[in-house]
Parts: structure tokens; C-alpha cells; sequence
């Protein structure tokens, strides 16, 4: 996820790229740079780290034109540098590209180039485009840029400039989000409407396969296959904030519904194209390396230790090796037996958690191999570990971690099958059913947020109690204790998570009239133990809510006050559906009780502290 803005028009360019690029810094800000027609041709300036940062090169050395375009920079190719900031540009220096997403082939047509004397500077998809859009042009940028956009797999959105037609913009949607804003005498794109919303509120919403040619006093919109096609002005009646959110009230609940976005896009590139295996090309353990480990120790705080706690179970039954989860501020101090083939396994959303980056320097102290997944590229943790799997869910602004667990839970599938397929712990036909399985999670994930009133209404019952149960057994405790937290930490209740098995040796003596637990029974083969247990409160008093399969309610229906159905899926895949209705309960409540969801009280985004 970066965010990217263009300016065709008559004033100078720069301020309005800067001012629109401050817009979309909540898509990434590791890096920054504009690319400016100036009276000396096309000129570049970027620069690692905040936009400040590129403010302050622009003030020792400036640029002035009236066409650019900008961009804001997530990594994901690359870690953040000044030379991997974008705009890239080609060997000619002629041609300039801004890119959001990724270009899954980009190093065989890197290879391809190479061979034809292009020279690569950055370790970047986007710098691939820019010169495969130089080896196409023959005298006409749409028809270059075209041609290299059927070249490219993956998604992207890009804002293109050519030396040779200063007089265009040329703007591409595939798979990335694309807006045109539409001017009087000068036109804009953007990666999302705040970018543009201080100049105009008219904008063409470009959908994938789609592209623009801007000039001053014109947009040309026409199919990558060169159809025209005309489409519907959107008048933008948000305000600044609203549109900051995409239109969703919080960044929490925008980070909630950009789920299906993020599992697509930590799947992309992973999963070969005839959906038989998984490839990590990250992960550059040799495949004796990777039959050598005899154990796994996953390790890390809050949130992402949950997500470790599905990963567990997801490593052990595919992969059959013995995981063991901690939390990073017990992990050095329990002296855990780290031998040369344990493989340490750390989870962090930030990559610059202090007890996770200690435990990693712990790990790495006693020689193990440490694989890292985060979703910060070059963040501490990515940088110090040997082997980084990133997850693809963009910035995560609200505190309360949603989109970024999830995908770790999926970097933990893509994980789990790889180490499988290596070791032949699974065979074929099970692979291939769990690859899937996990396609469809986007799609299942769409059809739980459709019906988030639902949960609005439960929220709203729930606010009322101060205390409650969430309880499961297996997979189910797992996502239990996550949704626990997530209640907790926003909403203020107290809540406890509770194997469901465990409550009779004690926790039962808590259970009174009225109190609402919540039961995860999504694992078929638990399901008589654990409607076992939900008898027992409910003959307590307690009010039981249910999140249950579709197609399970006649079965689990029976035994509970409220059920809520979501998408079947396989067993081990169902923390990744199973969540989503504990995440939207949470958002609500804390909203029913008034409090601050985007950032509550005490809490930081990212703890730098041990
Ligand atoms: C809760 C939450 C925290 C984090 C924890 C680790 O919603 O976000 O529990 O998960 O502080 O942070 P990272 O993943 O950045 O290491």
C-alpha cells in the first residue's frame, strides 16, 4: 500500500504534490519523492523517511513545473532508501513512474531487460515498469504504457510521465486503487480522494483493467485494451476527515473491511498459478535446513501473539514440527532451550517492538534461525531477522490491530504449507484443498462484514455488562483470547478468555445471571465437547452468544441464546473468518460506550519500551 498523486495543470506542481501526498501519508510513509517537468527536463527528488524529509530536500534543492506526479512510499520491494523511493525512472532518464502494489513478475522481466542492456539501480518493482514502458515506446506513451501494463502481473495503479509528450499524465488501475480528479484547466490523479479534495470535487472512480490520459484541459478515459469509455462524474460531498477514513466513521472499521484486500494481497505472488503450492522465495532456508528443524518457537507481544497462538496449531498439523509460543517479555528470561536447528519464529505488526526485537536478539544469541513476519519492510525485527515474510496489509493506523493479524494469520497458512510441502508431511490432494479453501477467504471475509449491523446490535447489549466470557476450545481459544483483548482494550470491559474445557476447575464459580459469554464453536470435532460446556453456563445463568459455522445451526442453534453463522471453511482456516465478528463486536461496543476507538486511552501503536 502507497499512496500516489499527479498534477497536469498551470500552477507549479510541487506544492500540490506535497500537500496531496500529506493526504495519503496514512497509506505509507517510509519514503518519499516527486518527479517535476522542468525548464531542464524531467527531475527527480526522493528521499527515505517522512515527508519532512523530502520537504527539506526540495527547499536546499528545488524544482518548479506545472506536470507531476508523486508518491508515498509502504516498501514492499526493497527496504526503504533513498534509492528505492519512488519516482523510478529508466537508464534515458526520459520516462517516470509512481506505483501502488505489486508487479508479481517483475524479475523475469527484469532478467528480460537486463539481457537488453537496461540497467537497474533500486531492488524495486516499480523501477521494472519504468523501463519496460522506455523499451515499448515507439513515439506514443498510451499505447507504450499499454503494452506494458499486459506485460505485468499482479496489481498496481501508476502515474506516468514521458519527457517526449510533457503535455500528458497517463494514469493505470489494476487491482489498486485510482481516482482522476477533474479540474477546470488543470487535472489530478490520486491513489484515494483526500489527495485531490482541496482542488475539486469531481472525480472519475477508475476501475481495474482502466486508464486515464490527462492533459490541461482534458481526461481521455479508455479501456489497457484502448477502447474509450465514458463514466459518470462522482461528486465527493465528504469532508477532509471522512475522506481520510474512505468514508468509514473510524480507521478501525476501514481497517476491518480492508481484510479481503489484505489476505489478497499476502496470498499474491505465494501461491503458484495452478494453486498446487506455495512459494516463499523469502524464506531462504535450504530445503535441509528446513527438514533439519526440530522445533519452533514462535514469539511475540499483544496481538501478534495471538496470531502466534494459531500458528502453532497450523505448523503443527501441517508441518508436524513441535512449536512452542511465548510471550516476548517472558521469552529470554524462562532461559528457553534454543539449539542451532530451532527455528525462531517472530511475529510483530510494527517491527520495532522492544521485547519481540530482544527476543529475536536472544534467538539469534544462541545461533537459531529467525524467521520474521511483519508487516514493516526494514523495520528493526525485518532487518535483524535471517528470513522476513511480510504481510501485505498496508499502514495500520488504529491502535487496535485488526487487518494486520489477520494477515499474519495467513502469512502462518502460506508458512505451515510451505514447510509441509518441503518435509512431505502433507500430500498433494491436501494441499490443494487447503490452498483452496484459502482463496475463498476474501470472498467469505465480504460476506461477515455485509452483515455488520448485526453486530452493532449485540455490541450494544454487551456495553451494558462489565464483565464477560469469551470461550473455545482449540483454534477457537485461540481467536477467544483475541477477542478478549480486542474488547478489552477498546471498549474498557473486562473480559476473560477460557478454554471452554477449563472453566469447571474454577472460572464457573464466575458464572451468574445474565453474564453474556461468548462461545467460538467452529471446530466440528469439538462441537460435542464444547456444547457440553455452554450447558454448563447456561445453567449458570450466563447468556451464551455463538459464533458458529453456516450450516451448524440446527446442531449448535439449539444449545445457545443467539448464533451467529459465518462461511464454512476448512477447520484450521476458520481463525481467519472466526475473528472478523469478535473484531466488529468490539468496534461497536467501545462506540456504544463512547470512547475514543482509534486511539484508547493508555495505549500506544507501536511499544518501544521493554
Ligand atoms: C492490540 C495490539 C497490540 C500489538 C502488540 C505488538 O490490538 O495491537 O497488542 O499486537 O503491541 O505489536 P507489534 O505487532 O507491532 O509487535
Amino acid at each position: 500500500m502507497c499512496g500516489i498523486v499527479g498534477y497536469i495543470g498551470k500552477r507549479d506542481s510541487k506544492d500540490i504534490l506535497i500537500e496531496g501526498l500529506k493526504k495519503l501519508e496514512y497509506r505509507g510513509y517510509d519514503s518519499a519523492g516527486i518527479a517535476v517537468f522542468t525548464d531542464h527536463g524531467l527531475e527527480i527528488r526522493k528521499s527515505k523517511g517522512r515527508l519532512a524529509v523530502l520537504e527539506d530536500k526540495l527547499r536546499d534543492e528545488p524544482i518548479e513545473g506545472s506536470v507531476g506526479i508523486g508518491h508515498t512510499r509502504w516498501a514492499t520491494h526493497g527496504k526503504p532508501s533513498d534509492v528505492n523511493s519512488h519516482p523510478h525512472t529508466d537508464n534515458s532518464h526520459k520516462f517516470s513512474v509512481v506505483h501502488n502494489g505489486i508487479v508479481e513478475n517483475y524479475l523475469d522481466l527484469k532478467e528480460e531487460l537486463a539481457e537488453k542492456g537496461h540497467r537497474f539501480l533500486s531492488e524495486t518493482d516499480t523501477e521494472v515498469i519504468s523501463h519496460l514502458i522506455a523499451d515499448e515506446y515507439d513515439g506514443d506513451i498510451v499505447k507504450a504504457v499499454q503494452r506494458a501494463v499486459k506485460r505485468m502481473r499482479g496489481a498496481f495503479a501508476l502515474g506516468v510521465l514521458t519527457e517526449y509528450e510533457s503535455d500528458r499524465l497517463v494514469a493505470v488501475r489494476f487491482a489498486s486503487p485510482l481516482i482522476i480528479g477533474i479540474g477546470e484547466g488543470e487535472n489530478f490523479i490520486g491513489s484515494d480522494i483526500p489527495a485531490i479534495l482541496e482542488h475539486t470535487r469531481n472525480v472519475y472512480i477508475l476501475n481495474d483493467g482502466e486508464m486515464a490520459v490527462l492533459r490541461r484541459g482534458s481526461v481521455e478515459l479508455m479501456t489497457t485494451d484502448g477502447e474509450i469509455i465514458s463514466k459518470e462524474i462522482f461528486h465527493v460531498d465528504w469532508d477532509l476527515v471522512t475522506a481520510e477514513k474512505a468514508g468509514f466513521d473510524h480507521f478501525m472499521l476501514k481497517e476491518i473491511h480492508e481484510q479481503p484486500q489484505a489476505y489478497r494481497d499476502t496470498m499474491m505472488g505465494r501461491i503458484s498459478e495452478d494453486g498446487k503450492s506455495v512459494d516463499l522465495k523469502e524464506v531462504e532456508m535450504t530445503d535441509e535446513q528446513i527438514k533439519a528443524i526440530s522445533k519452533i518457537h514462535i514469539v511475540a507481544c499483544g496481538t501478534a501473539y495471538h496470531a502466534g497462538l494459531v500458528g502453532k496449531t497450523v505448523i503443527e498439523s501441517l508441518a508436524r514440527i513441535p512449536v512452542e509460543t511465548d510471550v516476548a517479555s517472558e521469552y529470554r528470561y524462562r532461559s528457553p532451550i534454543i539449539t542451532p536447528d530451532t527455528l525462531v519464529i517472530v511475529v510483530s505488526q510494527s517491527g520495532e517492538t522492544a521485547d519481540t526485537l530482544a527476543a529475536l536478539r536472544e534467538a539469534k544469541r544462541n545461533d537459531a534461525r529467525v524467521l520474521a513476519i511483519t508487516n514493516v519492510v526494514g523495520s528493526s525485527i525485518a532487518r535483524d531477522a535471517d528470513d522476513v515474510i511480510t504481510t501485505w496489509a498496508g499502514p495500520e493506523i488504529a491502535v487496535a490491530s485488526t487487518k494486520a493479524y489477520s494477515s499474519q494469520l495467513i502469512a502462518f497458512y502460506l508458512l505451515g504449507l510451505y514447510l509441509a510441502q518441503v518435509r512431505g508431511t502433507k500430500t498433494q490432494d491436501e494441499i490443494t484443498e487447503v490452498i483452496d479453501a484459502m482463496k475463498q477467504l476474501p470472498e467469505q471475509v465480504e460476506r461477515i462484514l455485509e452483515q455488520s449491523d448485526i453486530y452493532k446490535q449485540v455490541a450494544e447489549a454487551v456495553s451494558k455488562h462489565s464483565n464477560l466470557f469469551f470461550i473455545g476450545r482449540g483454534l477457537d481459544f485461540a481467536v477467544a483470547q483475541e477477542g478478549s483483548l480486542k474488547l478489552k482494550e477498546i471498549s474498557y470491559i473486562h473480559s476473560e478468555a477460557y478454554p471452554a474445557g477449563e472453566l469447571k476447575h474454577g472460572t464457573l464459580a464466575l458464572i451468574e445471571e445474565g453474564i453474556p459469554v461468548i462461545s467460538l464453536v467452529t471446530q466440528e470435532e469439538l462441537y460435542e465437547k464444547t456444547l457440553s460446556n455452554i450447558k454448563e453456563v447456561k445453567a449458570r445463568g450466563a447468556h451464551v452468544l455463538a459464533i458458529a459455522n453456516a450450516g451448524s445451526e440446527a446442531e449448535v442453534g439449539r444449545s445457545v441464546d443467539e448464533l451467529f453463522a459465518i462461511p464454512k471453511t476448512l477447520p484450521i482456516l476458520t481463525p481467519a473468518l472466526s475473528v472478523v465478528p469478535l473484531q466488529l463486536l468490539s468496534y461497536h461496543a467501545s462506540l456504544a460506550l463512547g470512547h475514543d476507538v482509534d486511539k484508547p486511552r493508555n495505549l500506544a501503536k507501536s511499544v518501544t519500551v521493554e
